[in-house]
């Protein structure tokens, strides 16, 4: 299946969106909220991940692509940055026999390079025993960045392309969408942040293009099927025109 793209083709809707995309946001707050440390936050936001998991299989969602890293959270305390590490490791060490079963694909995209050879062990591990499930695609976005993903795309699309150097007008949408690390996935449908912040924090901002974004103050770890329902609800009430009229929805001409 080529790389799909909203710019380029219409896709036809659908009442649960295929791909749902989320901004975990609100750990922190959650923890300092009950005077905890913020790192009980992320360890909560875990348990937060496993039931949405589950949630979106059971709701017939293809594809869900989750925000754990991005590649500005470097800059937090170190110990912070530390410990969303180990935690990423003992998730990885703990829960692939149960995504196994579940028939979730697993993958990680963003530059997995910056982490430590253990845990960049794990992750191709973890996707090549998970590689033939087909159930729901669970895409981690860790040390991910938009703008990282657009570069690295280029560069690739050039070293494919050399002829591009003296031709740059010959660049195509379509040349480069094989080299987003998404190119496996359709555009997401339906993004969700939780954590009250309006922004898309550098996730994926080529891919949003003409997602549907909700916005919800709930803090991560409180993010339930009941949140997730409520989200797909407002998801159908939308009217997706893709730059069409409204006219043209329902009389296509
Ligand atoms: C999101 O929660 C998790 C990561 C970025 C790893 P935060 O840690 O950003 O929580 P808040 O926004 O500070 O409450
Ligand atoms: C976005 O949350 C990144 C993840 C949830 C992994 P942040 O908490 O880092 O975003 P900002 O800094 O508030 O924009
Ligand atoms: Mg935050």
């Amino acid at each position: 299946m080529p790389p799909s793209s909203t710019t380029l083709s219409i896709p036809s809707p659908s009442d649960v969106p295929r791909h749902v995309a989320v901004i975990m946001d609100g750990n922190g707050r959650w923890a300092t909220q009950r005077y905890l440390p913020r790192t009980a936050g992320h360890a909560r936001g875990v348990q937060a991940v496993r039931r949405l998991v589950e949630a979106c299989g059971t709701r017939g969602v293809q594809y869900l692509t989750l925000f754990a890293f991005s590649s500005e959270n470097w800059r937090r305390p170190a110990d912070e940055v530390s410990m969303l590490m180990r935690l990423f490791i003992q998730t990885l060490e703990k829960q692939i026999d149960r995504l196994e079963e579940q028939g979730v694909r697993l993958r990680v995209v963003g530059d997995l390079d910056a982490f430590e050879p253990h845990l960049q062990h794990l992750i191709l591990d973890a996707q090549e025993r998970t590689s033939h499930n087909t159930a729901l695609h669970l895409t981690i976005a860790a040390n991910y960045g938009g703008r990282w993903d657009i570069l690295q795309a280029m560069r690739q699309a050039l070293v494919a392309h050399p002829e591009l150097a003296d031709k740059p007008h010959a660049l195509s949408e379509a040349m480069l969408l094989p080299y987003l690390t998404m190119a496996f996935a359709p555009e997401p449908d339906l993004f969700i942040r939780t954590g009250g912040e309006q922004r898309i924090s550098n996730f994926l901002i080529w891919q949003l293009a003409y997602t549907e974004l909700y916005f919800t103050d709930e803090y991560w770890p409180d993010f339930n099927e009941k949140q997730l329902d409520a989200a797909f609800e407002w998801y159908r009430s939308r009217e997706r025109r893709f730059g069409r009229t409204s006219a043209q929805l329902t009389k296509p001409s």
